[in-house]
């Protein structure tokens, strides 16, 4: 009897995107009777750097995601919106392994990494995450805690590497102060240098501003510009729908466990097509 996660397998997303998800798609005869809008800006025949398909996971009766299809493509920069509870950051989770999915498949280069039994060290160091807590060990300079996982987990003295990354991320002038010396917006930028620091091929970015004053989310933001500028591919849920509007290649928007819309920021932003999504947009931009 096939498990629960047999359904799916590698092979069938590996050769490119020219299974039915791929390309850009025409839309129908117009939105109307439609549940879900798919316009991934992935060209066919591209591989995709990520690939999601029938991602399922649930908490006990809880269905959290009900089938996730999604490619991001080296480079690309995609913003998850979408009202508390619908499943962002479950989604994150799923993506780096943080938590096992019930049923479908996550390839990173067309290799399952949602495989039970995979070593999940290496899948972790390739796809970093950085968390609304920025949780950086408080008795460590921020360099120390910069530091500390390149040292344990590869095994490497990478304090030049890092110095650099403090350099390129404006924060040189502040990598021997201690975490209570350094605004929430600095710590957080301590964060993302910390993720960078194991040398990920992919981010993934969970409400990085949400927990800092107003003044301090430029400058996290600008961090998130300048990734996107040196071609990072990248995973953001967020709540700031100036920053996806302006930046984000592909604007997916999850109700429900579902990503049931998804394009271009000014497509989605200016002439969404289901009334789902205009109800959550007008919710939030007003
Ligand atoms: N570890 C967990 N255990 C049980 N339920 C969880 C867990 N993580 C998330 N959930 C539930 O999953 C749903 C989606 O949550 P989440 O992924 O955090 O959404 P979002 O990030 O969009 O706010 C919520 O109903 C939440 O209570
Ligand atoms: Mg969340």
């Amino acid at each position: 009897m096939p498990g629960p996660r047999e359904g799916i397998h590698a092979s069938d997303v590996v050769e490119g995107n020219a299974g039915p998800r791929g390309g850009v798609k025409a839309l129908p005869g117009g939105a109307a009777g439609r549940d879900t809008i798919d316009q991934s800006s992935q060209d066919a025949g591209t591989t995709a750097k990520l690939s999601l398909r029938g991602v399922r996971k649930s908490f006990g009766d809880n269905i959290v995601l009900s089938g996730i299809d999604l490619d991001v493509a080296a480079g690309e920069m995609v913003c998850l919106i979408g009202a508390s509870g619908s499943g962002k950051s479950t989604l994150l989770r799923c993506i780096n392994q943080l938590e096992p999915i019930d049923d479908g498949v996550v390839l990173l280069d067309g290799q399952d990494i949602s495989e039970p039994g995979l070593d999940l060290g290496p899948v972790r160091q390739r796809i970093g995450i950085v968390f609304q807590s920025y949780n950086l060990f408080p008795h460590m300079s921020a360099l120390q805690n910069v530091l500390l996982a390149p040292r344990r987990v590869l095994r490497r003295d990478s304090t030049a590497e890092a110095e650099a990354l403090f350099a390129r991320f404006g924060l040189a002038a502040h990598m021997h102060k201690y975490p209570d010396q350094l605004s929430g917006g600095q710590q957080q930028r301590v964060a993302v240098i910390r993720a960078l620091a194991m040398r990920p091929e992919m981010m993934l970015f969970d409400e990085i501003t949400a927990a800092l004053d107003p003044e301090l989310v430029g400058e996290v933001l600008n961090v998130l510009r300048q990734l996107r500028a040196e071609g990072m591919t990248m995973i953001l849920a967020t709540h700031e729908m100036g920053f996806a509007r302006e930046l984000a290649d592909r604007v997916c928007f999850m109700d429900g466990g579902v990503i049931v819309e998804q394009g271009p920021p000014e497509r989605i932003f200016s002439a969404p097509e289901l009334a789902r999504t205009k109800e959550f947009l007008r919710s939030v931009l007003r």
